[in-house]
């Protein structure tokens, strides 16, 4: 009762900052706050307080309060209402004994209500203050939606496009992802992680998720300490040093030991070399799936490992409520493992500003929007200025883009029409039909001044694998609408308005539960359905332009050959169609660059672009015996990372070097001019790769590290100059030193990582 007292006293205080300036409040810090607390808490409450619940059938809403009111769920994700929230935390704070306030978790991955473009096409834009837009504008959304914490942003470098959640990531390349990851962490969580608009971001997937075995999803991953510390780490390590809150754990082993129990990764790097503070939160389900990685007998094993590796809170098992009382009692776990782990939730939720205010984010039951789901909740705005930067222009054959609004345009292709799709994967909160579908667009755009005519054309796929798979087993509900008409009969409609029309456009591509979480590829070309489609539309000799709609790089070789222009929209989101539109017709000029590679086939699977140089390299165009290429196709990617058009063209002047040699401590500056020489204002991403020519290792043929995206009139020059430091050679070596070799250095600036001007310094 007295301990009871005294908290009751603590929280009085902590709703009131202000507090008598002469004797310093001994609870004011947090460790204080903290440990204080702690010493009020049963271990019943200290190991409710580790245990996240995902809000689902389960457990009825009247069972999950009761659990929350006996102290016994730390928080949960999986809701996305104020009133939905309300409840819960008054349980918490009217019921529990402790009154230690929820924290609610989501996955914001690419917006909340208003659904921005993928991931893998915010990447595309090269833009980080439209990323930064897309991050703030989610968080401030979800935070007025009693939303506490994102599960994002998801930084694992991908370079296996089979795997499904390429999509979610940003891409292939360590350095712009590791810029992004930094954007994302501050757009979520703003100046102030307490703030009411402001989302703690946990970062994930905990470590080299995206390096599974065959691109399938939760395989194992093997990779070489190298390539793991030069490649695959840093972005997480970016999200952190920006200062994100949490960070989540992947469900990938790493060198046979799963991420779950692996007290390498957890303590050693994360928490001792990285210095991370806060609070780690396991995948679903990944503490007991312990026992199929094979590394734990059973729950009592798993829980062990896992709370011994250092993972804080398990999401969606009951593992460790059921076994650390007992591993307790036998001393196989202490007292300070748990302890340590409630700390951070405690901490966590003292950072979120939840003790001071446990509804600083739900607010006022009078102050609940009328309808979670009105439109003037919506940025739409945003969402299209940010739309348009993402989307990349693959093919333009005689200037068959920007087209005119007038004459008779056909607009074909499943996707032409799909609103669920225009949302991407992961994007749960947004509302297909306040999406806008690039049909809409077109109409929206055109107005009266050009005739649109529609036909669906295909099926997004007729494989009847396939459609089960996306409609039963990942979405559990209708998403790809399957047209009962024959495929010749479709294809017939469509091709009767291409013939109708001045131009054809395709809208092909993916379903969005194609590339999503468990949605492994072996094939990355388009279905048979829609090339079927592309190939009756080609024959009717109409200028043709592909808009391009999916979450991972695609085969392309034979569309590249068949379109008169290529536009890569990715999943474009809530204002997807408009957005389309405004680059079609050249309302906006399109600026992306691919932060993936697009391979030619399956086959050639690896193809990312800072590949190691090896003893004998293929030389383009020059096919030789006994040089490392596929004899059965051309060597490299069709779209290499970078890679983007304009409607207008730009023209590169040599590199200049301030010095040929670069003394450890100092900088050299390198220039390049960069001119728009066409006709319309323009923007495109100056690009500095670096490579290091000899080193006590083999390096990469160029690594990414600096671009600016610059905005050009015509005719307009600008200086674009980078500045390189010691800092920018570094590498690990295989002693895992990082340091930088003397030597020379190539410095290679190009509009896309391929077509580069160079010069060479010395680094003394
Ligand atoms: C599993 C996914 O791997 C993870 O990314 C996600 O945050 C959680 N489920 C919660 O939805």
């Amino acid at each position: 009762m007295k301990k009871l007292c005294l908290l009751g006293l603590f929280a009085s205080l902590a709703f009131q900052p202000v507090l008598a300036a002469t004797a310093p409040d001994p609870l004011k810090t947090k460790e204080a706050f903290i440990n204080h607390l702690m010493k009020q808490m049963t271990l019943d409450e200290k190991i409710g307080q580790l245990r996240l619940i995902s809000i689902g059938p389960e457990m009825t809403h009247e069972q999950i309060r009761d659990e929350i009111a006996a102290g016994h769920i730390g928080g949960t994700f999986n809701s996305v209402t104020r009133a939905e929230n309300r409840p819960m935390q008054d349980a918490a704070m009217q019921r529990s004994r402790l009154k230690i306030p929820m924290f609610f978790a989501y996955d914001v991955i690419h917006g909340h209500r208003t659904i921005f473009p993928i991931s893998l096409a915010l990447a595309s834009s090269w833009d980080m203050s439209a990323i930064a837009l897309s991050a703030r504008t989610a968080a401030s959304e979800a935070a007025a939606d009693g939303i506490d914490m994102t599960y994002g942003p998801m930084v694992d470098i991908a370079r296996d496009p089979r795997w499904g959640r390429t999509s979610e990531g940003f891409g292939e390349d360590t350095y712009l992802v590791s810029r992004i990851a930094k954007v994302m962490v501050k757009g979520y969580q703003g100046d102030n992680v307490a703030a009411p608009d402001s989302l703690m971001a946990a970062v994930k997937h905990f470590a080299l998720y995206g390096g599974v075995e065959g691109g399938r999803d939760y395989n194992t991953v093997d990779m070489s300490p190298t390539r793991m510390y030069q490649d695959y780490l840093p972005p997480y390590r970016a999200a952190i040093d920006a200062g994100a809150g949490g960070v989540m754990v992947a469900l990938n082993s790493i060198n046979g030991v799963p991420a779950t129990s692996n007290t390498w990764l957890m303590q050693d790097l994360l928490r001792k070399d990285w210095g991370f503070k806060g609070v780690t939160i396991s995948d679903h389900g990944a503490i007991h799936e312990l026992i199929k990685h094979g590394v734990a007998r059973d729950d009592r094993d798993a829980a062990r490992l896992a709370i011994k590796a250092g993972i804080d809170m398990s999401m969606n098992d009951q593992v460790y409520g059921k076994e650390l009382p007992g591993l307790l009692k036998s001393g196989e776990v202490a007292q300070a493992d748990i302890d340590n782990a409630v700390r951070e939730v405690l901490g966590t939720k003292y950072d979120l500003g939840l003790f001071k205010d446990p509804y600083r984010r739900i607010g006022k039951a009078a102050d609940d929007p009328a309808d979670t789901y009105a439109d003037n909740r919506l940025h739409r705005q945003a969402a299209r200025e940010v739309a348009r930067t993402s989307m990349v222009l693959l093919e333009n054959r005689n200037q068959t883009l920007p087209l005119k609004k007038q004459g008779t345009i056909a607009l074909v292709g499943p996707l032409a029409d799909a609103p669920i799709d225009m949302m991407g994967s992961w994007s749960a909160a947004g509302r297909p039909e306040q999406s806008i579908t690039l049909l809409e667009g077109l109409k929206n755009a055109v107005g009266d001044q050009a005739k649109v005519l529609y036909a669906k054309g295909a099926n997004v796929t007729n494989n009847k694998d396939a459609i089960e798979f996306l409609n039963r087993i990942i979405f559990d509900r209708e998403e790809v609408h399957i047209d009962q008409r024959p495929p010749e009969q479709m294809i017939a409609e469509a091709v009767k308005a291409a013939e109708q029309a001045d131009v054809v456009i395709a809208a092909v591509g993916e379903a969005r539960g194609m590339s999503h979480e468990s949605a492994s590829r072996t094939t990355l070309a388009l279905p048979e359905t829609q090339k079927a489609l592309l190939k009756a539309l080609k024959a009717t000799g109409k200028p043709l332009v592909l808009v391009l709609m999916n979450g991972r790089p695609l085969s392309l070789v034979q569309e590249q050959q068949q379109a008169d222009a290529m536009l890569e929209t990715w999943f474009a989101g809530t204002e997807g169609g408009n957005a389309i539109a405004d680059v079609l017709f050249g309302d906006y000029n399109p600026s992306g660059k691919l932060p993936v590679s697009f391979p030619r086939s399956v086959g050639q699977i690896p193809v990312y672009y800072n590949h190691l140089t090896i003893g004998r390299p293929f030389t383009p165009g020059q096919p030789g015996n006994y040089t490392s290429q596929y004899f059965d196709e051309e060597t490299g990617p069709l779209y290499s990372f970078g890679y983007g058009l304009s409607y207008t063209d730009f023209s590169l002047s040599d590199v200049s070097l301030s010095s040929a040699t670069l003394k450890r401590g100092g900088r050299v500056e390198a220039r390049v001019t960069v001119t728009n020489t066409g006709k319309v204002a323009g923007a495109t991403v100056v690009q500095l790769y670096v490579h290091d020519v000899v080193a006590s290792m083999a390096r990469p043929i160029k690594e990414l590290k600096n671009f600016e995206k610059v905005t050009l009139q015509p005719g307009e020059a600008k200086v674009v100059t980078f500045s390189l430091s010691e800092d920018d050679l570094k590498f690990y070596n295989p002693q895992l030193k990082y340091a930088a070799e003397p030597g020379e250095f190539q410095v290679q600036i190009g509009l896309d990582s391929q077509n580069v001007k160079q010069q060479s310094f010395t680094l003394l």
